[in-house]
């Protein structure tokens, strides 16, 4: 079956479904509250929909850990409310793809509960290890969530290997038969009707022969033995040949330590390719160092690098997958952009991804501007991860600056309910909700985000309907300028007989512009801007202005010299 590369033309959304609607009054969002939002999500512009696990799972990582991978779990609504959901969506014209993960399980899936036990065909589906002499562990790898990676089962009696929390044990990819029920999970939703996968930290699913030592700074020791190990490439094209290979779906993997040429390795648009698109995290490290449990001062010269690296590294041969949000980090306004100046710097940051060369994911309450969570006790945070660091990592600092880590850290910022309105329970359920509603509900929300022409959710649409009709955003060229500059970030896009300069501002300071040589901004359209009156010279606070030239305004015309746009305009 040919692969359309239909991704290529979208922009997509992201539910964390446990906090995007509530629909019958649980207090845990579920898809009869997505139903209810289908036309909201639609109103974006958005014609895709990444849904982080719905599947049953005791909830130890928030659904990624899962304990049936051919089912929905029934505090979502169960399969009924799925189908009701996927035939909305489809409906409306928009994909939906499925969070798979099987890096690991929930430890009460049945396949771990007879592999603990040895019942065949079980016994090898996990990474099962005996100690070593004096008790040491079978290797120094740790887990990326909960101390060492290996943890003893009374029942077997030996050491299981678990990368994430103690209740994710990892599968053994190694084993065939285990590849064998990834295929079955693929074809079972592909079947159903779903349009492809984010793959959750698939690049780990290959572990060295052997599980070696490794010598990686501590909290990440192992990395660098399971990820991308040896067969990664092998079980890919596999799980490709044999199931995907068949549908016109995509593929979504999450990879992290992946810089643009390993990208390629995985995502190059030739025979033999592997996966569509990546989830890299050098677009997050720009506060950060590898993870935002080590907070360094914003750099706007780090992101754009990143950005730019991207850019170039894959032009002509991958596409890339453009985010500024997902549900593993805080959110962006509080760490590239202002609190103070919460909408504008929304929208600077909006157009600086949006409209970059690739497919842009929105993730839910980005487009409203919900901010990072303060709260003052550490007992309400849920998140495994974020627990972990703040009651056994660190200790010794004072429990203030521990706290304040996790302000700038947790993943729980982004995972506060989405905010409806003004109303009880900022409007996300009826009854008590799962988690804490952020306390600035009042002021964001998407009530009355929709009552405000200005809103950054009234500009997000525009952004996103601007960017679908330009075809030089889908297939031009891309150039950065002033890339020196720590305070501004200019691109310019060019192609199709389009020329776009995209000019933001990273501060809340006014700085002078002046436009890149060539461009004669006069004759431009100024196609979309965050201030409400004309441009003046300088750059104003979190200023964002993307000009448009375009070969059909020939007398307006004015960049003639490029060889896209030449002869004819
Ligand atoms: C991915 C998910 C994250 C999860 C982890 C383990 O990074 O995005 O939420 O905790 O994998 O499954």
């Amino acid at each position: 079956m040919t692969h359309t590369q239909w991704y290529k033309d979208r922009v997509f959304y992201q539910i964390w479904p446990r906090s995007f609607k509530d629909g019958d009054g649980d207090g845990l969002g579920d898809l009869w509250g997505v139903y209810e939002k289908l036309d909201y999500i639609r109103s974006l512009g958005v014609d895709g929909i990444w849904f982080s696990p719905l599947y049953p799972s005791p909830g130890v990582d928030c659904g990624y850990d899962i304990s049936d991978y051919m089912d929905i779990a029934p505090e979502f609504g169960g399969m009924a409310a799925f189908d009701k959901v996927l035939e909305g969506a489809h409906a409306r014209g928009m994909k939906v793809i499925m969070d798979l993960v099987v890096n690991h399980t929930s430890s009460r899936h049945e396949w771990f509960q007879k592999s603990r036990r040895r019942i065949d065909p079980y016994t090898d589906y996990y990474i099962w290890r005996p100690g070593k002499a004096n008790g040491r562990l079978p290797n120094n790898w740790d887990s990326l969530f909960e101390g060492k990676a290996w943890q003893f089962d009374e029942v077997r009696g030996e050491y299981y290997l678990h990368l994430f929390a103690i209740e994710q044990p990892d599968l053994n990819m190694d084993n065939p038969l285990v590849r064998e029920e990834v295929k079955k999970i693929l074809r079972f939703w592909l079947d159903k009707g779903v349009d492809g996968f984010r793959e959750d930290v698939i690049t780990f699913i290959s572990k060295a022969d052997g599980l070696p030592n490794d010598r990686l700074m501590p909290a990440a020791r192992g990395l660098r033995k399971y990820n991308h190990g040896p067969h990664i490439h092998q079980y890919l094209r596999e799980f490709y040949d044999d199931v995907l290979a068949d549908y016109d779906c995509m593929t979504l993997a999450e990879a992290p330590m992946v810089n643009p040429k390993k990208a390629l390795t995985y995502i190059e648009e030739k025979p033999g390719q592997e996966i569509d698109m990546m989830i890299q995290f050098q677009t997050m490290n720009a506060d950060c160092l590898a993870t935002e449990y080590v907070h360094l001062p914003f750099s706007l010269r780090k992101l754009k690098r990143a950005w730019s690296r991207w850019q170039r590294g894959l032009e002509g041969r991958g596409w890339n997958m453009l985010y500024l949000e997902n549900h593993d980090h805080p959110r962006v306004i509080s760490r590239y952009g202002s609190e103070r100046m919460r909408e504008r710097s929304g929208k600077a940051l909006a157009v600086a991804y949006l409209f970059q060369k690739g497919t842009p994911f929105i993730y839910q309450g980005q487009e409203i501007g919900m901010t990072n969570w303060y709260p003052e006790d550490p007992e309400m945070y849920e998140d495994v991860q974020t627990r972990w660091h703040y009651f056994n990592i660190a200790t010794r600092k004072s429990p203030e600056k521990r706290l304040r880590r996790l302000w700038l850290a947790s993943r729980d910022s982004a995972r506060t309910p989405v905010q409806w309105t003004d109303g009880p329970n900022a409007g996300f359920t009826e009854g008590e909700p799962w988690f804490y509603v952020n306390g600035n509900y009042r002021e964001v929300n998407v009530a009355r985000a929709e009552a405000d022409p200005d809103s950054l959710l009234n500009f997000y649409r525009r952004a996103v309907a601007l960017r679908k009709r330009l075809p030089v955003v889908r297939d031009g060229s891309y150039r950065e300028y002033d890339a020196l500059s720590g305070r501004r970030y200019v691109y310019a896009r060019e192609g199709a007989g389009q020329r776009l300069l995209v000019v933001c501002s990273f501060s809340e300071a006014e700085q002078r512009f002046r436009a890149p040589a060539g461009f004669d901004l006069g004759a431009a359209e100024l196609a979309l801007q965050n201030y409400p009156d004309a441009p003046v010279d300088a750059l104003r606070p979190y200023e964002c202005r993307v000009y448009l030239w375009q070969r059909q305004a020939a007398p307006r015309y004015s960049c003639a010299k490029s060889p896209t746009t030449g002869s004819g305009s």
